[in-house]
């Protein structure tokens, strides 16, 4: 049985922020002092970029040995690396180039590839030859950052596909019912292989979806994909501002960081 979430709820956005830094910074130095690689799966969206500015600054940037960092993907939007929704080209943008995070670093999935199903499969190729995890084995990423949707998808794990379902695959082709269409994403079990998995959430907008994945007596996980996300034996923690947490029930106690 996973341990509970933990949540911390954080003042506002900059806030969040910085304690996402923090606890990258953390989890880095944890997995640096057992393994040569810390290997992080990157979440896509926008929420990231005040991580990635906040790793890149001065406060953070010579907090760790980024030349010991692999940065993976979440998930990708099936357009090219240099397309203004790439999730690869906004961590270019934000916190690759501004560390001189080095190409060989950087394991990006193939959304050029106009057949999703087969970057999908060098995807999962990759990543079971990068971690020497053959089937059965999982890789276990040592973080894994995920946003939450408005509609409680993660990755690109979207409500009522069938990329929900799968069980064996690491990395599936999906579809998004909005915004660019064509989507590939790591699985729910590669997801909950992981030492440790963070969501990290901000705005008004996200708190019911926050409500749906962390308090709602919801029957169908299905409906709220971010509920399929409970690591097997890692940790998993849910950074929120307060206007993201302003539905469940700590935050209406007023209780502004909370760690179980
Ligand atoms: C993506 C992400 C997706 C994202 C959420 C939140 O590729 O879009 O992986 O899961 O994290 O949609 O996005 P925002 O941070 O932009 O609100």
């Amino acid at each position: 049985m996973s341990a509970a979430p933990e949540i911390r709820i954080m003042t506002d956005s900059q806030e969040l922020a910085y304690e996402a830094a923090e606890l990258f910074v953390w989890l880095g130095e944890q997995a640096m002092a057992s393994n040569v690689r810390f290997r992080v799966a990157l979440s896509g969206g926008t929420t990231p970029k005040g991580l990635y500015a906040a790793l890149a600054g001065p406060a953070f940037s010579t907090k760790l040995a980024w030349p010991r960092v692999d940065f993976y993907f979440g998930d990708e939007r099936c357009v090219p690396p240099d397309h203004p929704d790439s999730n690869f080209c906004m961590a270019n943008e934000t916190l690759f180039r501004p560390l001189t995070i080095q190409p060989a670093q950087v394991f990006r999935m193939l959304g050029e590839d106009n057949r999703p199903a087969r970057a999908a499969l060098q995807y999962e190729e990759l990543l079971r030859k990068r971690f020497s995890a053959s089937p059965p084995a999982w890789p276990r990423f040592d973080l894994v950052l995920l946003g939450l949707g408005e509609d409680g998808h993660t990755a690109s794990l979207f409500p009522g596909t069938q990329a929900l379902d799968e069980r064996e695959k690491l990395v599936v082709a999906t579809t998004a019912p909005q915004g660019v269409k064509d989507r590939l994403t790591l699985t729910a079990p590669a997801i909950n292989s992981a030492r440790a998995i963070v969501f990290l959430v901000s705005g008004s907008s996200k708190a019911n979806a926050v409500w749906l994945a962390l308090e709602a007596p919801v029957q169908n996980n299905r409906r709220v994909p971010a509920r399929l996300i409970r690591p097997e034996t890692g940790r998993l923690i849910w950074l929120l501002d307060r206007t993201a947490a302003s539905e469940l029930t700590m935050a209406k106690q007023g209780i502004v960081s909370h760690e179980e």
